[in-house]
């Protein structure tokens, strides 16, 4: 057996030492994100154990890793990486190496872990991969004459188009011509083929530079199949409700607070946002109807806390991308997005697919269908957008020699500022941060001087003055002032400005994600970064 192993990017590491030199018929790889030992070829995956004869790679931590590895050491297993994951194979040859055959030595092997993980394990001379999941996903594809296993769908468009998922606790056997899986206790469990609807193509660059650039234009096509989501579920479980909570991580999280701001702001029904994250210490267990926002279904964050809210009674509306993800399983009601895929690890059009989503529930809550015609305009606008794109690249470049930003708006446009600041940081690693407008007078003004780009997100409606006056008082302290608005107003006021068309209030959040998610974009390309790789991110977050 052999393993090519390192640092950087696949790409680069193809070049330098050829992949396709690897020959056999059966073959596991996987890209690290490091949670146990630093960024060494040593510690890239797959690991192995003394022997050299088992090979498993693994997403997820190891938690009981330190007594484990302690164990194996006193039975003198020499361990070559700061890794969690190279004990797997250390506990599989342990098993191996006693007479078992290898299912079942990998199967003990997994019975003595704790913690999280999707796991793949193979061995010198077994006809075999071996894959276990209690985390992080793990779905099969079922090819002709071929098998295929990945940690998501896109991974497996260019190959088949049937997939099964793996639940969590589930063991599987892949072989050349088959699949087996053994769920909990270790039988033999059926599990569903499903037919994905997306396409190879859907997941190709089709002349764009970057995908990042490519999802930000579907926008103004995948917004009309957001807004014709069937909703009916998620909204009569809503409706008649006093409160609502919303879960969420990152840009998911920022839909959840445009969600809140229209559920409280049209209905007066108290809507409350929390991180993933922060559920555990923040709930009150008397959560009864949750919308769980996630486009890739696999966040684990949102999804351990799904899981303790349903614990105490919640019913769940899941809001994602992926048909078959954890979360969409795990809910009780189910809204897609189609936003299609998804490469880029940030997220632009799924973002902008959820807030329509989340738009369309909110106003059929309310009993105002009719607004819908409002949102239906928002395809024709975005092209509109998209068509000025140059006018984003050159501010832009204008701004390339800045490296302190500050966004700001107030009501819908503060999520709206956190977004942008948070595509700006992803992608550029530059210094980024979003205050509702009228905060910054409490503190942060005090960072605002010549040098510091403020920008301003500034639609006309109720927020519109007060965020003038704000506007003001970042100009008074030399800052760079770059405005998006509709209103004259505010763009004579603005260093550089981009012209935003007005509309009802509902669709400003997803018009307004249009330019900030192209100057985000245009910014990284000018400083050479790759807007679809950003370092230390990964598209699906499956750690906790
Ligand atoms: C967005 O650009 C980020 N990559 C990240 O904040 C993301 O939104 C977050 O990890 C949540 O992902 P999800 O929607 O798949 O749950």
């Amino acid at each position: 057996m052999r393993s090519i192993k390192d640092i950087g990017r696949i790409d680069d590491i193809h070049k330098q030492r050829n992949f396709l030199q690897l020959e056999g018929t059966l073959g596991i790889g996987h890209t690290r994100w490091a949670t146990h030992g630093g960024v060494t070829a040593k510690n890239a995956h797959p690991h192995t154990d003394c022997s050299m004869k088992i090979f498993v790679i693994h997403n997820g931590v190891i938690e009981n890793f330190d007594s484990l590895k302690s164990e194996l050491a006193k039975k003198g297993h020499k361990f070559t990486s700061e890794t969690d994951t190279e004990l797997v194979a250390h506990l599989i040859e342990e098993e191996w190496k006693a007479g078992k055959d290898f299912g079942k030595a990998f199967a003990l092997a997994i019975g003595k872990l704790s913690g999280s993980w999707s796991l793949l394990a193979m061995a010198e001379g077994e006809k075999a991969i071996h894959l276990s999941r209690n985390g992080p996903p793990l779905v099969i594809g079922i090819g002709k004459g071929e098998m295929f296993c990945a940690s998501d769908v896109p991974a497996l468009l260019e190959y088949t188009k049937k997939a099964v998922y793996i639940e969590d606790g589930d063991r599987a056997e892949l072989t050349r011509g088959g699949w087996k899986v053994f769920g909990k206790g270790g039988k033999n469990a059926k599990r569903k083929v499903h037919v994905i609807t997306w396409s190879a193509s859907m997941a190709e660059k089709d002349g764009y530079p970057h995908f990042m650039l490519k999802e930000i234009f579907e926008s103004q096509t995948k917004i009309r199949e957001a807004l014709s989501a069937d909703v009916k579920g998620a909204v009569s479980l809503l409706r008649g409700e006093k409160r609502a909570t919303v879960i969420a991580c990152g840009t998911s999280y920022y839909a959840g607070l445009v969600f809140k701001a229209l559920l409280q702001g049209k209905l007066r029904m108290n809507c409350d946002v929390i991180y993933g994250s922060e559920f555990p210490y923040l709930r009150t267990g008397k959560e009864r109807a949750v919308v769980a926002i996630s486009q890739s279904g696999e966040t684990a964050d949102t999804l351990s806390a799904v899981r303790l809210a349903k614990k105490s009674g919640a019913k769940i509306v899941a809001i994602t991308n992926a048909v078959g993800s954890s979360l969409y399983r795990e809910a009780d009601k189910k809204v897609i997005i189609g936003a299609g895929p998804e490469i880029a690890v940030v997220a632009t059009k799924s973002y902008t697919c959820t807030l329509a989503v989340l738009a369309k529930i909110a106003l059929l809550i309310a009993g105002e269908g009719k607004k819908m015609t409002e949102l239906a305009l928002l395809s024709d606008e975005i092209e509109k957008l998209l068509s000025r794109a140059s006018e984003i690249e050159k501010i832009a470049s204008e701004l390339s020699k800045y490296r302190d930003f500050f966004f700001i708006g107030r009501s819908l446009s503060y999520p709206s500022a956190l977004e942008g600041a948070l595509k700006l940081k992803e992608i550029t690693y530059l210094h980024a941060e979003a205050y509702p407008a009228g905060e910054l007078k409490h503190g942060p003004l005090s960072l605002l001087e010549k040098g510091v780009a403020v920008i301003s997100l500034a639609p006309s409606g109720e927020t519109f003055a007060k965020t003038l006056s704000n506007m003001q008082e970042c100009r008074a302290r030399n800052a760079t002032l770059v405005v998006l608005s509709d209103k004259e107003e505010a763009i004579s006021k603005a260093t550089y400005s981009f012209r935003m068309p007005k509309m009802d209030p509902l669709a400003i959040p997803i018009l307004y994600a249009i330019p900030l998610q192209l100057l985000a974009y245009y910014m990284a390309v000018g400083m050479k970064k790759d807007p679809d790789k950003p370092r230390n991110l990964a598209k699906s977050v499956t750690v906790e």
